[in-house]
């Protein structure tokens, strides 16, 4: 339970409530003016509810009134389905948050998730303080949890736009899309810097080149909004209540695990981590970057979770970083090995290590009372609870939450909306790489007549939502088919796209002999990786998965063929090459398929350049832009294009 308010703190309440009495009975007519001018008073005795107080003001008033309960709650995070607004009552947890696929439930509308995030809310109003909550959930290629959500390209094809104010846009769409359910916190966007596309994480990352990642940071500005100019530099910024603040993760050099094996060890010299992984953290924090996530990997043997020097030092210290700084899920137990070997030792580390606030994410009272212990003991002292309490203050203060605690449905129509869609579209377009147009006796394939015959279009990823989508949609590894939320698979674009007197043919698989006999003008092979997220995704061969090798090889052998590749990294093309008449790399578009179609039939050209070096065989990985031994198959910054077909748009 919270701790018993002080005294001092009792009698002060007490005495303003004799005081209110006292006036209201002496004077019998009321005016409104007496009345609020009482309300002043009393509001002035707690300056942490005064708007028009500085926030440094209302920080050190709320926290001279907490107790180290309070505290250490206000520190601690847990998953919405371990809470109840009883708990968020009798504890002031300072967040909740939705992990991947942890809705109110199946298909929840955006009502149901404002309900949800407002019953939580409520709870913590009713606390001893009533401080709000803060509500966090990853929406990482827009609101990606939600059914209807608008889904964005992940940032393996955003890099490739190297479009910062495209990223800026859709940043603020999914901030809109974000708010309207009711949540004012993201656990976005993800600045690694992937430098082995055997890691499972790589589609979270824009780009090997950190220059690219640097400029897709424009997004936090659409996320969180534009830092006023007489901004101090580090310290948080949320404009109101349609933006959200947003969270830099994960710090630092997650994208350099050996050999892409996730929440491994980032063997890196400090010139080359300040060189490759570091940079994107500046650009961030220059935004005015609201939180920062630690990752689950290593640097050189030292988990992040527990590296002061990393964590406290420079990032706090050095870089002067005023958010507050977010463990991963359960990342702190991931401190030892086995997991949770020691959990008092690992809340230990971690929060001596500079983690603020912890994502326990389930047991609260267990994370509370060994960091309550800890306190007691003097074996973590009360300076460091202070200045985690004090930036998570900040940050709540800053973005107006004690303002504006609870959401409204007044924002119900952003989701999935026909703008943030055509938004979306428009991302797809620029992402996709044109990597082969025709072979080099013929002419090029692309753009595809609108008006053939007959065509066929084939594979496992033509007609199937959730595997455009990739992992981090509706749940946490992603899902197959096409009724888990709403969006236009490729083979609807294509549909949409071609003369209606052409024939379309769709099979996902069809026999070589069927090809053969079809008589066909062309045909389109969409194929690829089926969804993953983290770990799940991490793998030593990158081929691309059966069936689709199969579908390449019975279609394209017998007519001309585009194949569309589906996929949250490069993959092993080579040896298939010469059987593609045209080849386009079009990463996780996510729910908007029209954008492939837009390209392949010539409403706009392709424009889409590598943000990733493309090897021929797993065996010269790592490889990357700028590495002495570069023998790729497509390098860094390979694109082909084409024009625009007049009159077609
Ligand atoms: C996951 C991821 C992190 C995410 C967090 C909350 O394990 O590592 O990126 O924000 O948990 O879902």
């Amino acid at each position: 339970m919270a701790g018993a308010p002080r005294a001092p703190i009792l009698l002060i309440l007490f005495l303003c409530i004799i005081w209110t009495s006292t006036v209201m009975l002496m004077v019998t007519a009321t005016s409104a003016e007496s009345s609020s001018s009482v309300e002043e008073n009393c509001t002035m005795m707690m300056k942490y509810k005064d708007p028009k107080q500085p926030i440094n003001i209302r920080m050190k008033d709320l926290m001279s009134r907490m107790t180290l309960a309070e505290k250490i709650a206000q520190m601690t995070q847990i998953d919405r389905a371990s809470a109840t607004p009883e708990v968020m009552r009798n504890y002031s947890l300072g967040s909740l948050l939705s992990g991947g696929g942890s809705l109110p439930m199946t298909n929840a509308n955006v009502e149901d998730w404002v309900k949800m995030v407002n019953e939580f809310q409520k709870g913590s109003l009713s606390s001893r303080l009533g401080i709000p909550m803060l509500y966090g959930i990853d929406a990482v290629h827009g609101h990606n949890n939600v059914y209807k959500a608008t889904i964005f390209p992940h940032n393996v094809g955003l890099g490739v736009t190297r479009d910062p104010d495209l990223v800026k846009r859709i940043g603020a769409a999914t901030a809109l899309e974000v708010r309207a359910t009711g949540i004012p916190y993201v656990f976005a966007p993800c600045i690694a810097v992937c430098r082995d596309p055997r890691w499972g994480r790589c589609y979270e990352s824009y780009s090997e080149d950190h220059k690219i990642v640097q400029q897709m940071t424009e997004i936090i500005s659409g996320l969180q909004g534009e830092l006023p100019t007489n901004s101090t530099n580090g310290v948080p910024y949320v404009a109101g209540k349609n933006k959200v603040a947003a969270c830099a993760k994960h710090f630092v050099g997650d994208g350099g695990t050996t050999e892409g094996i996730n929440e491994n060890n980032t063997v890196i010299d400090w010139h080359g981590l300040l060189n490759i992984h570091m940079p994107a953290y500046y650009n961030s924090i220059i935004k005015g970057v609201s939180t920062i996530m630690v990752s689950y990997s290593s640097l050189n043997g030292v988990k992040m979770h527990a590296n002061y020097d990393l964590v406290t030092r420079f990032l706090k210290d050095t870089l002067k970083f005023r958010g507050f700084v977010i463990s991963d899920w359960a990342g702190i137990d991931k401190i030892t090995t086995p997991v949770k070997a020691n959990y008092t030792y690992s809340v230990q580390a971690g929060i001596s290590a500079g983690i603020d606030m912890v994502m326990v994410p389930f047991n609260h009272t267990e994370f509370i009372d060994i960091l309550t212990g800890l306190v007691n003991d003097n074996v973590i002292p009360m300076s460091r609870i202070d200045d985690a309490v004090r930036r998570i203050l900040r940050v709540k203060f800053t973005m107006g939450l004690f303002e504006n605690p609870l959401a409204d449905l007044s924002m119900v129509d952003q989701v999935g909306s026909q703008a943030h869609r055509d938004l979306a579209r428009e991302a797809v377009r620029k992402s996709l790489v044109l990597l082969k147009n025709g072979n080099n006796t013929d002419s090029p394939l692309l753009p595809l007549p609108r008006n053939p015959n007959r065509i066929l279009v084939a594979g496992t990823h033509a007609n199937n939502l959730g595997y455009q989508c990739g992992g981090w949609t509706i749940s946490w590894q992603g899902l197959s088919g096409n009724n888990h939320t709403s969006g236009t698979t490729i083979l609807n674009a294509i549909s949409t796209a071609v003369d209606p007197s052409t024939e379309i043919i769709y099979s996902e698989n069809p026999e070589a002999d069927f090809v053969k006999s079809a008589k066909l003008s062309y045909a389109i092979v969409v194929v690829g990786e089926f969804p993953y997220a983290e770990t799940a995704g991490d793998n030593l061969n990158l081929t691309i998965p059966e069936p689709g090798l199969s579908t390449i090889s019975n279609v394209c052998e017998s007519v001309k063929c585009v194949v569309i590749l589906i996929s949250g990294r490069p993959l092993v093309i080579e040896p298939y090459l010469s059987s593609m008449d045209a080849l386009v790399a079009a990463w996780l578009p996510g729910s908007e398929g029209q954008g492939v179609a837009d390209a392949l039939f010539g409403d706009y050209g392709f424009t889409g350049k590598l943000a990733r070096t493309w090897f021929r065989t797993v065996d010269q990985l790592p490889m990357n832009v700028g590495d002495s031994h570069y023998d790729p198959l497509f390098p860094f910054g390979f694109g082909l294009t084409t024009q625009p077909v007049l009159g077609s748009s």
